[in-house]
């Protein structure tokens, strides 16, 4: 097991080459089931997730090839076993991504229930609804969900929340049922986009995509295609993050601002002074900062990114002022904040309401990482705390972040990586 060791007082310096984002890979990659020919996707980012999102495609059946530089070819036409095991999914929830699909190619599937993780309990029930509105006949056994459907027709569906997850496989579902599908109430994600841009190269019709009405129209059969992945906007958002707190000058791109508009709204709010280039997708922090205390309110798309909650947090741990963060997606969302106050924040938690009193200074520890985006934000923690911060179980981060550590060495942090031997099995 590695760890991650920090020692904070360094101003962050450069640019920050953005690599594809997670959350649009995984979507494509499950909908590249949905295409009788070879499909090439490129700028897919290196991180532990795209390698469990392959070897659920390879135990369904597909030849994938994963060159690892960003670019992963899929071929399902030998796809003959629908099932996707609980050993798989347990290490990532959104293998259930490959539900849709399969049921739409198959007419059956058999995919684990993923169960909880360490941010909440992350039901499947706004995804299974969605599916029997499209003609589906689902069952749970020995918990497994099994979905039969000899060819799915058109149907309309109002979802009871905006899941994104819910959202995508769905649409990929009724790109190849009988008939057109109207879903409401839809996620409206960048990532969602993505997906609607993917499925309509390899010769689907939705229409909508990015609103909360999208229109899907059931095509008999799609194809291969090539398809390059959109530019991560929380990978964006973390350094842009880590460029403020060290009171450094960070550019990040490719990234368009429209993607992260209410996190750049607080980033000003908080007294973070930035620019936005469009003509060259890119984002650059840079002094004078004059941190101000915030409210945020997470919410789904366009409102304010779950998935940056941690990563601003630790900026207001160190603003002066009392900062509150709602965290209305996940339950359980707050993982960071022991860890955080391990450094020395003044946190407190009251529900789903963090109080984040300014510090003056946090000071290196030794600290845990429990789930993706909570890690990073201690990472980034310690890149201002006095002294020397060990962050512990750092495969929480590759999941999301490639070369972590080592972009934010290039942008001058003191940061290495290495063997957690006290934490590692003897060899
Ligand atoms: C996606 O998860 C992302 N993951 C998450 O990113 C992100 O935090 C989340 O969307 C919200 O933006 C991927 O895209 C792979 P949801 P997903 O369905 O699809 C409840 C990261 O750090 N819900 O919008 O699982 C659920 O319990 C990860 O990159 C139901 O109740 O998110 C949760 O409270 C973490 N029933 C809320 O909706 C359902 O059927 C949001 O879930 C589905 C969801």
């Amino acid at each position: 097991m590695d760890r991650i060791v920090v020692n904070g007082g360094r101003r962050l310096k450069g640019r920050v080459q953005i690599s594809g984002s997670k959350n649009a890979t995984l979507p494509i990659m499950a909908a590249a089931i949905l295409a009788k020919g070879r499909v090439r996707l490129d700028n897919v980012p290196n991180i532990r997730d795209i390698k469990s999102m392959v070897a659920v495609l390879r135990t369904l059946g597909a030849n994938v090839v994963n060159g690892g530089r960003g670019t992963v070819t899929i071929s399902t036409r030998r796809i003959n076993k629908p099932e996707a095991h609980y050993e798989l999914v347990k290490t990532m929830r959104a293998s259930i991504l490959v539900l849709g699909p399969l049921l739409a190619t198959q007419g059956v599937a058999r995919v684990s229930l993923p169960g909880g993780c360490a941010i909440g309990t992350r039901p499947i029930d706004i995804h299974l609804k969605g599916l029997e509105a499209l003609g589906a006949d689902i069952r749970i056994e020995e918990g497994y969900v099994i979905a039969e459907a000899e060819r799915l027709k058109g149907g309309n569906y109002k979802m009871p929340f905006a899941s994104v997850g819910a959202t995508e496989n769905i649409m990929m579902a009724a790109s190849l049922a009988d008939g057109t599908t109207i879903l409401e109430n839809c996620a409206k994600e960048p990532e969602i986009t993505d997906l609607a841009n993917f499925i309509n190269e390899i010769g689907g019709e939705v229409n909508g995509a990015g609103t909360e009405r999208i229109e899907i129209v059931g095509k008999d059969k799609l194809y291969g295609a090539s398809y390059s992945i959109m530019p991560d906007r929380i990978e964006a958002g973390t350094f842009l993050v880590a460029g403020a707190l060290t009171r450094g000058d960070v550019t990040v791109g490719p990234m368009r601002a429209e993607w992260l508009q209410s996190f750049l709204d607080k980033l000003s709010e908080a007294g973070v002074n930035f620019e936005i280039n469009d003509e060259n997708e890119t984002i650059r922090v840079f002094p004078p900062y004059e941190f101000k205390p915030v409210t945020v309110k997470t919410d789904v798309f366009p409102f304010f990114p779950t998935d940056l909650q941690a990563q601003l947090m630790t900026l207001s741990a160190i603003t002066e002022g009392e900062s509150t963060y709602h965290e209305t997606i996940f339950e359980n969302r707050f993982m960071h904040v022991a860890e955080l106050c391990r450094l020395g924040a003044d946190i407190k938690i009251d529900g789903s309401i963090a109080r984040v009193k300014g510090v003056k200074e946090l000071s290196g520890a030794e600290v845990m990482a429990s789930d993706l985006r909570a890690s990073a934000a201690l990472v980034l923690a310690g890149l201002i705390a006095k002294g020397r911060t060990v962050v512990r179980r750092v495969y929480h981060i590759d999941r999301g972040y490639e070369r972590f550590e080592e972009k934010l060495a290039k942008l001058g942090a003191n940061i290495i990586r290495d063997r957690d031997a006290a934490n590692s099995p003897k060899k």
